[in-house]
């Protein structure tokens, strides 16, 4: 008995040493599942082929994969600059860079530069970047669609958390108390048939409306460009329905790219527009919530409850009063983190480095004039 309880010991420990779940290569390969959206696909630079010898400045890619695909590519160099002066110096050779090199100074000393590769979904950050986003000889590429699976696992893990009032229970069972009746104020709330309200149905919604579907909800959705729905939305309209859907959802999850469209497009308005006992998540950018309005409803009951991974400041002080608000449940802009994502997100970049080495047409390229 007591060496099967040390070895459970063992394990656990083995367990939480590891704990990253492995995805595996076949596994991947078996997806049918495309690597990037070709939406917008466009050459970056005519290698001719492949002949032409093409400059690029890594910083997050992977070192083993920058080996590979400088194995299979006689013409690409990838090098990784120490510092921003040494990409700098390297500017006026470099035909691709990853986007921490691609600075105002930077994009006006490379002269040759086509193509920067984001390393996030969101390129809000960057919009204020001139030289890049004005400049049309620079492909602008991000990584959109590659973090979708697992931010809707985390969408639905703060929505549970807080239909079901876990925290309540884990406090519960922390004090090693068995207390059936949860908290005093509020019945735990089933998801099936209640409306789910997909603000943004690009990358990461899809995969928010799938899993919603699965819940037995109705699926509505919101998108600022009109497209036929996928058979999981029950209803598609474009943003400016916004108001008109808002009274009828119980659920709203915030998907949308930070644009000057999208910045503040949920406040008071907005908030006494939603059913009372309503639940809004947002796992966009915290700018797209008025943070004011967010605690008024949390507070007047128009919200029963909301999940943010983003927050509006960002990172969130300490001192903060959002932090005291009790139906609220914020994370730290992890909800991307897994292998999965991990390795979707090594997938496009090596997808696009080949790409660009054999010049042929970028996967996942910005849409400069609208943002994202
Ligand atoms: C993360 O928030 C991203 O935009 O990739």
């Amino acid at each position: 008995m007591r060496s099967l309880a040390l070895s459970c010991l063992f394990l656990l420990a083995a367990c939480s040493t590891q704990h990253a779940w492995h995805v595996p290569q076949e596994w991947w390969e078996a997806q049918e599942r495309p690597v990037g959206s070709s939406d917008g696909s466009v050459v970056a630079l005519d290698t001719q082929g492949g002949e032409q010898p093409v400059l690029f400045l890594a910083g997050a890619l992977d070192r083993a994969l920058a080996a590979e695909l400088m194995a299979a590519h006689a013409n690409l160099e990838i090098v990784y600059p120490e510092s921003a002066q040494q990409a700098l110096d390297l500017a006026p050779r470099v035909h691709g860079a990853e986007v921490r090199w691609a600075t105002p100074e930077f994009v006006a000393a490379a002269p040759q530069l086509r193509w920067v590769q984001a390393t996030s979904a969101g390129v809000d950050r960057y919009l204020a970047n001139e030289a890049l986003m004005e400049d049309e000889r620079i492909v602008f590429t991000n990584m959109q669609g590659m973090h979708g699976p697992t931010i809707a696992d985390h969408v639905f893990g703060m929505l549970l958390v807080l239909t079901r009032d876990l925290r309540i229970h884990a406090q519960d069972a922390r004090r090693g108390q068995w207390t059936r009746q949860g908290s005093e104020v509020f019945e735990p709330v089933a998801l099936e048939g209640r409306t789910l309200l997909v603000v943004g149905l690009g990358g990461i919604g899809r995969e928010v409306a799938k899993r919603g579907k699965g819940f037995g909800m109705t699926v509505w959705a919101t998108k600022r460009r009109a497209t036929e729905p996928p058979p999981y939305v029950d209803r598609q309209e474009t943003s400016d329905q916004l108001m008109a859907m808002l009274p009828e959802a119980d659920v709203v999850v915030l998907c949308v790219p930070l644009t000057e469209e999208t910045r503040g497009m949920i406040g008071a308005e907005q908030f006494a527009a939603m059913p009372n006992g309503s639940y809004l998540i947002n796992i966009a950018r915290g700018p797209v919530v008025d943070t004011e309005a967010l605690m008024t409803a949390l507070q007047d009951g128009t919200l029963a409850g909301a999940g943010l991974d983003v927050t509006d400041p960002e990172p969130l002080p300490a001192e903060h009063p959002l932090w005291q608000i009790e139906n609220l449940i914020i994370t730290p802009h992890v909800a991307a983190r897994s292998s999965l994502t991990r390795g979707d997100w090594d997938r496009l970049y090596r997808e696009n480095l080949s790409r660009f080495a054999a010049g042929e047409p970028l996967l996942n390229v910005v849409d400069k004039s609208a943002g994202y």
